[in-house]
């Protein structure tokens, strides 16, 4: 096992990169590694002529991933854009390293995010000694992605200031970047494409321009349709998870993760899944990421506290922290839900008592 906390999805997956690249004899956009059917075979999971089983890494809409597909096989820059924890950075990750075999060449976009971040900076002292010359300047990775024909990320683009996001439109129209110290530009070589990510939902966010929304392809990736769906995604992340941070005890039994993805659910849509009873919402985005996280602390605590089995208790712990984001309003939102509703379900009084532990 690799040393590594996390590795990028090129390596993580370089198996099943390799034997999709075999298998593939469809036409390929230049300097892509695979043909756009085999990235979407790559995200979406499936069995090759020769019997190899690609695993599936977004679980929803085909569709959605062969709208993106295509757009980064076109001039267009592809944004992914949906409330947080629908997988965009995931699903960006992923293109990358299908595509261009490299999902290093990122951005993250910050509210202090500068110009110099997307185009190119100085090395000072190179700077200083030479003066100013292709030696002493630091190309951002978009720019070298340019450089390479290789697919750029930028992620949380809408934290970026309006000003500084519109240095892509440049790069995004002309598909060159300017370096007026040295007279010279970088213009990109093909292959070349830029994936964005950006949510709608946190604080600190700037509209895009519409200059710059016109340059982009958007993709919205929506929260998982149904329960069955979320449970899955929920389900396979968790086990990836729970066997890369090593975390001792068994696999969560589904009912437990069933329970956490319909609570989430129920809170989310403001009313229970049979549509009877109307709840509060609460003001937490509960998004299938936390869900995820919440299963995994639960399991680290069984783990190393407990027997090794996921009961109520364990995740009561998490489940508090997880809905109660504002003290006040959520507080009052999840007592409501534990009285109208845990309460209520004859085989959930296990996880009701945990809950009510935790006041
Ligand atoms: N439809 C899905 N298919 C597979 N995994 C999913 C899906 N939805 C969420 N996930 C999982 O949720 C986790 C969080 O996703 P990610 O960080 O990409 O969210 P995000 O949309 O970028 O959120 P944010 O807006 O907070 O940045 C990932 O581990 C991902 O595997
Ligand atoms: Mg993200």
């Amino acid at each position: 096992m690799s040393q590594l906390l996390r590795e990028h999805a090129e390596s993580q997956f370089a198996d099943e990169l390799a034997a999709l690249q075999k298998a593939d004899t469809r036409e390929r956009p230049t300097n892509w590694a695979l043909s756009p059917w085999a990235v979407v075979t790559y995200l979406m999971g499936g069995t090759l002529d020769n019997g190899f089983a690609v695993s599936a890494k977004y679980i929803g809409n085909r569709r959605l991933m062969e709208t993106a597909v295509s757009t980064l096989a076109t001039d267009r820059a592809l944004l992914l854009f949906g409330v947080p924890g629908t997988a965009k950075s995931w699903v960006s990750e992923h293109l990358a390293a299908a595509i261009s075999g490299d999902s290093t060449m990122l951005i993250q976009g910050t509210a202090g995010t500068s110009e110099e971040q997307l185009r190119y900076g100085w090395n000072y002292a190179q700077l200083l000694s030479k003066g100013p010359s292709k030696d002493a300047l630091v190309p951002s990775p978009l720019m070298r992605a340019m450089e390479q024909g290789k697919t750029a990320r930028v992620e949380e683009l809408t934290r970026i200031p309006a000003d500084v996001q519109d240095t892509l439109i440049t790069i995004l129209s002309e598909k060159s970047l300017p370096i007026p110290e040295l007279g010279m530009e970088t213009q990109a070589v093909r292959g070349f494409n830029v994936i964005a990510t950006a949510n709608n939902r946190d604080k600190g966010i700037n509209e895009l321009s519409s200059a710059l929304k016109r340059r982009f392809n958007t993709v919205v990736l929506p929260t998982p349709a149904t329960e069955e769906e979320e449970v899955a995604i929920v389900t396979k992340r968790v086990g990836e998870m729970g066997r890369a941070l090593q975390l001792p005890g068994e696999p969560p039994a589904l009912k437990e993760v069933r329970r956490v993805v319909q609570i989430f659910r129920e809170l989310r849509n403001g009313q229970t899944e049979d549509g009877k009873t109307k709840l509060k919402a609460s003001s937490g985005t509960l998004s299938t990421a936390e869900a995820i996280s919440v299963i995994n602390s639960g399991m680290a605590l069984a783990g190393h506290f407990g027997d090794g089995v996921l009961r109520a208790r364990d995740i009561a712990a998490s489940l508090v922290g997880a809905i109660v984001k504002d003290p006040v309003q959520d507080a009052v939102v999840w007592r409501e839900y534990q009285e109208t509703v845990m309460k209520e379900r004859g085989d959930w009084k296990d996880l009701y008592r945990a809950c009510r532990e935790f006041e």
